[in-house]
């Protein structure tokens, strides 16, 4: 009896001691073959998704796919301007909720790569810094700048502080296992020279000093210093080599896709060319692989970056914008995983002998003294098949393409020869037709109340601070009798220059016409023959930014908004410049003000129904109400009737609507084969850029649910529909 409970005692002690031990002792670090967890060698297949592009409610389903498709690490970059929209006010609710997402990734038995940057770029509005940033006295972003270095300190100081407090370093027994700092800072740095490799020594030290207890790393950054390990991005990394020969080779981003911009076709990269750059990278000693993204999702709101980024986020990606898998990609690289697992034992354990049994033919042969033997066989060639001898066998391969052999016998996978089914997605009509509901708002006008005045033009987001994507100029122009348009009826020519995005043009009260920029050049010029009445004439140019830029050198520093010259041409002076003259500036719509995308906020103002109904007016709000369909499949507002705007369910922003902008580019027949570029595979030339809009169903009632369309340009309402995802 004694005896007993002596044991059973001995027990409860040895299980709390490793209990313990084991928790005390997870630990990650490296070495040059692969990143080591708790002392094993890691092939680790990595997938970025990104927690604000989706909602809390989906994220369980993700992650859950993204272990099902053979990932074992979730990326994802950490959202400074959504965590800290004002300065010293935080928010980590809901889509922000950080410790949530990666505690869901965690109860999945996955690992978490936290890049926190907390500059990111992602095509995430001002590359994820806050805007009140920019307007701290002295500040430039990413340099060797006190006011910028201390602010970037406190926030990735708070990241880190958050995440020890809930344990979520592997050193603490957490699921994440490396973080980023920075990201790509190596070109900008190459650009500017001494300052920038201050900043690098800084942000490294900084980094390192807080003592996160898993390794850094920084992406395309050629100089980073121990212990911080340098990595690839890009279509291909196979060439790449660490910067030292005991670090392991990493592949932070390998773009699945391409994001998409209003006014381009959409891009997509062939599953099998994807394939083949992890086969090349793995074969090549390559030891982490991410892809970017492995599910895109949407930018919600006014997240989006510029220029001209959509709302659609889903990059191509194996899990659809939606959150549905995308066939055959994400089975095709399911399979690929599960090859690679197989020859993980070898790959973790010697380096790779390698031989070219013909043109265009490459062997990598992982062979151990412990019998675990892995074979990678390549056909480089872009147009014909080959046959490769190797071993006592003969192996048939598709032009661009490896074929795996985990037990260097038998071929398990060849990354052009595609099983998983290829499945068409479709939209099909989910409702009857919305019954809506609009309000016309007025322009505003110089002196109206709300507005104040300059002298001269302002720059867009020194008013606005973002808080608005619109700003409206506004001026009075004096004609006199003695005009001679008057009489020639030869209307003056008005010509507006903006740095960008969209300017649309009322000569008093009238709307007189848009003009636009683009990815390739977000400047813009307005000039039309505009018809003047004697006396005072109300001038006002709505001003619309599409997202803030996020990457390039200083990109804090690149206008928004009507810098002008603003003139009138044809007047008896000839050319009036208006450009600096007094000018009245107002900050946003006002339905915006009103807060009419919320039910409260809708009440107060008289909306037209039936045979009065706003139809192609510009400054026009719809409403209308709405049951959310039967079942679980995704959601999506058809768009096409519409010209550009932005959309609320529920008082929510499920992001700017462009359907109008309609895409240009090449569209022709795509081949994996070959080198794979951003432009080589596009879809959609001619159609809207993007005419769906996911509606998450987690934001839907059952019924009851409000819709509200704020629409600048003029559209049909009628034509709007609610489809499902199938
Ligand atoms: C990379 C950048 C990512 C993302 C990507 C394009 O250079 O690191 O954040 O912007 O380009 O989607």
């Amino acid at each position: 009896m004694l005896m007993e409970s002596f044991t059973r005692r001995r027990n409860c002690y040895i299980l709390f001691l490793c209990f313990f031990v084991c928790y005390v002792t997870a630990s990650v670090t490296y070495d040059h073959k692969a990143i080591v967890i708790n002392g094993k060698r890691r092939i680790l297949i990595s997938g970025s998704i990104h927690y604000p592009r989706s909602t809390p409610q989906m994220w369980p389903d993700l992650i859950q796919k993204a272990k099902d498709g053979g990932v074992d690490v979730i990326e994802t970059y950490v959202f400074w301007n959504g965590h800290e929209p004002s300065q010293g006010k935080y928010y980590f609710e809901d889509r922000f909720d950080l410790v949530k997402f990666i505690k869901v990734v965690q109860q999945a038995g996955l690992y978490v790569h936290l890049r926190i940057g907390p500059y990111v770029c992602a095509e995430w509005n001002f590359g994820g810094f806050p805007v009140w940033l920019k307007y701290v006295p002295g500040v430039a972003f990413r340099t060797d700048n006190e006011p910028f270095k201390a602010a970037m300190q406190k926030f990735t100081t708070k990241i880190v502080s958050i995440m020890k407090s809930e344990n979520l370093f592997q050193s603490q027994g957490g699921p994440i296992i490396l973080s980023q700092i920075e990201n790509e800072y190596g070109p900008v740095e190459w650009e500017i020279g001494a300052p920038g490799k201050s900043y690098t020594k800084w942000f490294s030290q900084m980094a390192v000093g807080l003592n996160t207890g898993v390794p850094w790393v920084m992406c395309k950054q050629e100089d980073a210093p121990d212990p911080i390990i340098d990595t690839c991005n890009g279509y291909y990394c196979e060439n790449f080599s660490p910067n030292k020969n005991y670090k392991p080779k990493m592949w932070t981003e390998n773009w699945t896709g391409w994001y998409t911009d209003f006014g381009t076709a959409v891009p997509y990269r062939p599953a099998e060319d994807l394939a083949f750059s992890v086969a090349r990278f793995v074969q090549n000693r390559g030891s982490y692989v991410n892809y970017y993204m492995y599910h895109g999702g949407t930018n919600f709101g006014r997240t989006s970056s510029g220029l001209f980024i959509a709302t659609s986020y889903d990059y191509d990606a194996p899990i659809d914008e939606y959150g549905l898998i995308s066939e055959p990609k994400w089975g095709h690289l399911r399979d690929l995983h599960k090859a690679i697992k197989q020859c993980e034992s070898a790959l973790v354990s010697v380096d790779p002998t390698v031989s070219w049994p013909g043109k265009n033919l490459e062997v990598h042969l992982y062979k151990t003294s412990f019998g675990a033997c892995a074979a990678f066989l390549a056909n480089y060639d872009t147009g014909s098949w080959a046959k490769v001898a190797f071993g006592n066998g003969h192996y048939d391969l598709p032009p661009w393409s490896i074929s795996i052999l985990p037990d260097c016998k038998t071929e398990v996978f060849n990354t052009a020869k595609v099983r998983a089914p290829r499945v068409h997605r479709s939209m099909t009509p989910a409702n009857s037709a919305f019954n809506w509901q609009s309000y016309n708002e007025q322009p505003a006008f110089s002196g109206e109340s709300g507005s104040w005045t300059a002298n001269g033009l302002l720059e867009q987001l020194s008013q606005t601070w973002d808080k608005s994507d619109y700003l409206w100029y506004m001026t009075d122009v004096n004609i006199s009798p003695n005009e001679g348009f008057i009489k020639n009826g030869q209307n003056p020519v008005l010509t507006a220059m903006s740095a960008g995005h969209v300017l649309h043009v009322f000569i008093n009260g009238q709307f007189w016409g848009t003009a636009y920029g683009s990815l390739d050049n977000p400047k813009l010029t307005f000039s039309n023959s505009v018809k003047l009445r004697v006396g005072n004439n109300k001038i006002s140019l709505l001003s619309v930014a599409v997202g803030l830029s996020n990457v390039g050198v200083h990109y804090e520093k690149w206008n928004v908004g009507v810098l002008g010259p603003v003139t009138l041409k044809g007047l008896n002076e000839g050319t009036r410049d208006l450009s600096k003259q007094k000018w009245s500036y107002k900050i946003g719509l006002k339905g915006e003000s009103l807060n009419l995308h919320t039910t409260s906020g809708s009440s107060s103002v008289k909306w037209t129904q039936g045979s009065f109904l706003s139809k192609k007016q510009p400054l026009t709000w719809y409403k209308t109400t709405f049951n959310a369909p039967a079942g679980n499949d995704p959601l999506a507002l058809d768009m096409s009737s519409m010209g550009k705007g932005e959309i609320w369910v529920n008082g929510q922003s499920i992001g700017r609507h462009w359907p109008a902008y309609i895409a240009r580019g090449n569209c022709g027949s795509c081949n994996y084969a070959g080198t794979f570029t951003d432009k080589k595979c596009r879809t959609n030339c001619g159609q809207p850029t993007q005419k769906w809009y996911h509606i998450p169903r987690s934001w839907l009632n059952p019924s009851g649910n409000v819709l509200v369309v704020l629409e600048e340009w003029g559209g049909d309402p009628t034509g709007i529909s609610l489809v499902k995802r199938t």
